[in-house]
């Protein structure tokens, strides 16, 4: 069990960066194989609380090899500045390798992620303006910018100046002509180069000899599940596909390598940005899932936006599970439920009063769902200090237990507040005996 993929298997914000910094440190290698800087993972560890965007959050550990995997788009305005902060911090960056296949997200992706989302009105997607759709949407038309064209300034005003005669529809004002200028863009984007470069590389070596050996490897996702462009609630979803088979196609690992694929499931439900959430719930209930004045509040990383919050949605989970060959999982933030009397749990679909086994492929059916639920008991009582499964409240092992038969995945891990250490271990992933 050397190579595992940690998935977010709902909407994103499942605590995986949490559930990552354990498991790093039992990892030679942890990869970052998708999304960009639209993520915001909060790690919290005995150096302080980090907010990562880009970097993988094996980064803390000093023995581990971070790799940006050629899936991931980045942007090095918001690279630069975490490895600066990190540095500041005392965190070194020299174990941090960035694929040189990477796509660059590129001012005028920003530029027109928020236009488009501006134009779309009340059909917005609630992007997080990160210019990641854009980015994306360049790499499959063949107009990108990649990591290793920022090495070459000559190069890359070449490129530019192709790609964007492409995008004069973008340049209809003064400002938005100026941030279309090829020379000033791959001048400031080469200086970006030269920050990088001792950093940018191929990684194929890099990832196929600790294969090779044998080296524990963790690949980091990004976003979450529901989010993937084919199989998320489209078209509400990234750009990107968060899921196991993104985590083999962004890392350069082939699907037949991947030994175990943990999904991150949060013991609730949240959602960040618009679209269907069979089961989001409002009022009372709402403000005791969101933990308002903590610092752990459901509020996004990356936005700050209020996250969207609800029970735990067994039939999205399953779905989740079987589409990327989850077999093992973390439940997160278990914590959050010990003052509660009842936890509904989504057990099952009604549209229009039939029954509906996995979520249907129009937003709008999914938003006119009725969900059925099952009530289970909660344990009232905290959960924080507990460190092994035999010491949680009956009725709190009842719950996991519970998820785990509804999905059809063996838990691993739980989380019980936010510190490194506030983890229960079920099933020894990474043991330190491999590689
Ligand atoms: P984009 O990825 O910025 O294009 O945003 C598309 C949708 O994905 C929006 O609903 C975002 O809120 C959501 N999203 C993107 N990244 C994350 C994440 O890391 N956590 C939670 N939601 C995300
Ligand atoms: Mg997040």
């Amino acid at each position: 069990m050397s190579v595992v993929a940690v998935i977010g298997a709902q909407w994103g914000d499942e605590g995986k960066g949490h559930i990552v910094d354990v498991l790093a440190e039992r990892a030679r290698l942890v990869v970052r194989y998708g999304g960009g800087n639209n993520a915001g993972h909060t790690v919290v560890n005995r150096r302080g609380t980090f907010k990562l965007h880009t970097v993988p959050s094996g980064i803390f550990d000093p023995s581990t090899v971070n790799v940006i995997g050629n899936g991931v788009v980045i942007d090095p305005a918001v690279l630069v500045r975490e490895l600066d902060e990190l540095q500041a911090r005392g965190v070194s960056v020299d174990g941090l390798f960035i694929s040189e296949r990477a796509h660059v997200v590129m001012p005028y992706h920003v530029l027109q992620d928020q236009r488009d989302e501006a134009q779309r009105g009340d059909a917005r997607i609630g992007t997080t303006g990160r210019g990641i759709g854009p980015a994306y949407a360049d790499k499959m038309a063949r107009t990108g910018i990649r990591v290793g064209d920022l090495l070459d300034e000559a190069g890359l005003r070449d490129r530019l100046t192709t790609v964007l005669a492409l995008k004069r529809w973008l340049s209809d004002d003064d400002s938005t002509a100026a941030a279309l200028d090829p020379v000033t863009i791959a001048a400031r984007y080469a200086a970006y180069g030269v920050r990088l470069a001792q950093h940018i590389t191929d990684s194929y070596p890099i990832v196929q000899q600790a294969l090779e050996r044998g080296a524990p490897i963790l690949l980091e996702g990004a976003q979450g599940a529901l989010l993937d462009i084919d199989h998320g609630t489209y078209p509400y979803v990234t750009s990107s596909a968060p899921g196991t088979a993104g985590a083999a196609q962004g890392s350069g690992i082939a699907p037949t390598a991947i030994d175990t694929v943990l999904g991150v499931f949060k013991a609730y439900a949240t959602r960040v940005g618009a679209g269907p959430f069979p089961t989001e719930v409002d009022g009372d209930a709402a403000a005791v899932l969101r933990q308002i004045g903590t610092p752990w509040a459901e509020v996004g990383t990356t936005t700050g936006r209020l996250r969207r919050v609800g029970w735990f949605d067994a039939v999205l989970a399953r779905y989740a599970v079987r589409l990327n060959g989850i077999d093992t999982f973390a439940l997160t933030k278990l914590d959050v439920l010990d003052t509660l009397a009842e936890i509904p749990v989504c057990v099952g679909y009604r549209l229009d009063g039939a029954p509906v086994m996995h979520p249907p492929m129009r937003a709008g059916e999914l938003a006119r769902i009725e969900p059925v639920y099952e009530v289970m008991p909660g344990w009232q009582q905290p959960t924080t200090a507990i460190r092994h499964i035999g010491a949680l409240p009956a009725a709190a092992q009842a719950y996991l237990g519970r998820i785990g038969d509804l999905i059809g995945a063996r838990p691993a891990l739980v989380s019980v507040g936010p510190a490194h250490d506030q983890i229960i271990e079920l099933l020894p992933l990474l043991p330190a005996t491999a590689g």
